[in-house]
């Protein structure tokens, strides 16, 4: 019942464009701390919406009647090689190769293993954890009161967008998803989908157990500049996080999920010093020890803590789904999946249209 007043509070909620009401929000604030956000995006949202079954399929992943986690044995052939006519004419066959190349580009161990960290590891290369972070960035451009941004392929496409603080350490993951997208255009492919399957297929790649997240191709690109001020601060409070994922119809438990990404992240720009650190003792695998570790009082030689993240870690209403992400890789892997197929349709506005590619990913 709760649930589905939710709902339709949600959609008004998305609906007014501009006009978003503060009242609102703050009911849904207090009522869907801990459960994952059920609310519908882009052309979904309209309340007499005629859906095609890509739709439906879409808006039963955002209201958690369906899994976000794909088929873990996927049965895709590719009708024919990759430059055939029969290839051309299935919209996932492209997606076929192009993600199984970037698997394997993914795997490849980096030289050195970033500054401080001392040696290679055995967990995802840079370019893995770029492309999650990129997609983060390139969606993260949206809020519910903005009729354009989100994940548009802008970051790769505007070089101010790329160029802004917010983005620092994101120069050699643009400039690589520039270079596979002119390699992979004259096949049809899309930069914003590019960035997108990239960090579904760089979470899927990390070693450890990261989930294969259900991916529709067919978004929009643009290059239109989004407004500053979207993408969340590591100083910031959990408050203030909190709210600012919400505009962006992630609940507080939504983000905790998110920031396990975290578990194969590094900072060098945060403290320069320090560059090359990670954010757990399990640098690159995808593991729930970034949980223990951010929440702990302790903080191991190597581990640079954000503020953001210790703030939210004991922020008393997410402090308790935290401890449950820390205690099951099985339920963050869902709770993840959930959270960052929100991601990567923010500002997505013909998701009737979109082609479920899930199937033929690696
Ligand atoms: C409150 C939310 C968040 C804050 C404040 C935050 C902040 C940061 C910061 C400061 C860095 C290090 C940048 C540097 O100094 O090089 C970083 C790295 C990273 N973040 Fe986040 N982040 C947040 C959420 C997320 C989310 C939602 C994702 C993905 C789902 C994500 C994925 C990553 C990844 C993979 C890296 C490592 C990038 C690399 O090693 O190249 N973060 N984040
Ligand atoms: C939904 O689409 C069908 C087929 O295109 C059309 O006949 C029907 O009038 C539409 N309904 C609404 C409410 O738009
Ligand atoms: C959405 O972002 C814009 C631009 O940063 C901001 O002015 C507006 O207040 C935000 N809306 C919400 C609901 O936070
Ligand atoms: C969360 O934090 C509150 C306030 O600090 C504390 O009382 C509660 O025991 C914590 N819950 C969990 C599950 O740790």
């Amino acid at each position: 019942m709760s649930n589905l007043i939710l709902v339709l509070l949600s959609v008004v909620v998305v609906q007014a464009h501009g006009f978003t009401s503060r009242a609102l929000l703050e009911l849904q604030h207090a009522s869907a701390r801990s459960t994952p956000s059920t609310i519908l995006l882009g052309d979904l949202a309209t309340a007499n919406a005629n859906l095609t079954s890509t739709g439906s399929d879409i808006s039963s992943i955002l209201t958690g009647a369906v899994s976000a986690i794909a088929d873990p044995t996927p049965d895709y052939h590719p009708p024919g090689t990759q430059d055939s006519s029969s290839c051309a004419a299935d919209t996932c066959c492209i997606w076929h190769y192009l993600t199984t190349s970037l698997h394997a580009a993914f795997l490849v161990p980096d030289d050195s293993g970033g500054g401080g960290g001392g040696g290679e590891t055995a967990g995802c290369n840079s370019l893995a954890r770029g492309a999650i972070r990129l997609g983060f960035h390139d969606a993260a451009t949206w809020n519910i009161s903005l009729p354009t941004g989100g994940a548009d392929g802008s970051i790769v496409l505007n070089p101010a967008e790329a160029a802004r603080l917010d983005n620092r350490g994101l120069e050699d993951i643009i400039a690589q998803t520039a270079a596979w997208y002119a390699q992979w255009k004259g096949y049809g492919v899309g930069m914003a989908d590019l960035i997108q399957l990239s960090a579904i297929t760089a979470v899927a790649s990390c070693p450890g157990g990261g989930p294969r997240i259900k991916a529709f191709v067919g978004r929009q690109d643009s290059a239109v500049l989004p407004p500053e001020g979207l993408i969340p601060s590591p100083h910031a409070d959990a408050e203030v996080n909190i709210k600012l994922f919400e505009a962006k119809t992630f609940s507080a438990a939504d983000l905790v999920a998110l920031l396990g990404a975290h578990t194969v992240s590094r900072q060098f720009f945060v403290d320069p010093t320090r560059a090359g650190d990670a954010q757990d003792t399990t640098d690159g695998v995808w593991d729930t020890t970034y949980y223990g570790v951010t929440a702990s009082p302790v903080t191991p030689p190597g581990v640079f803590k954000f503020s953001s993240d210790v703030s939210l870690a004991h922020y008393p209403g997410t402090n308790g789904t935290w401890q449950s992400f820390e205690k099951s890789l099985e339920l963050w892997n869902a709770a993840f999946a959930s959270a960052y197929f929100r991601m990567s349709l923010l500002g997505v506005n013909n998701l009737n249209q979109l082609t479920d590619c899930s199937r033929a990913l690696p």
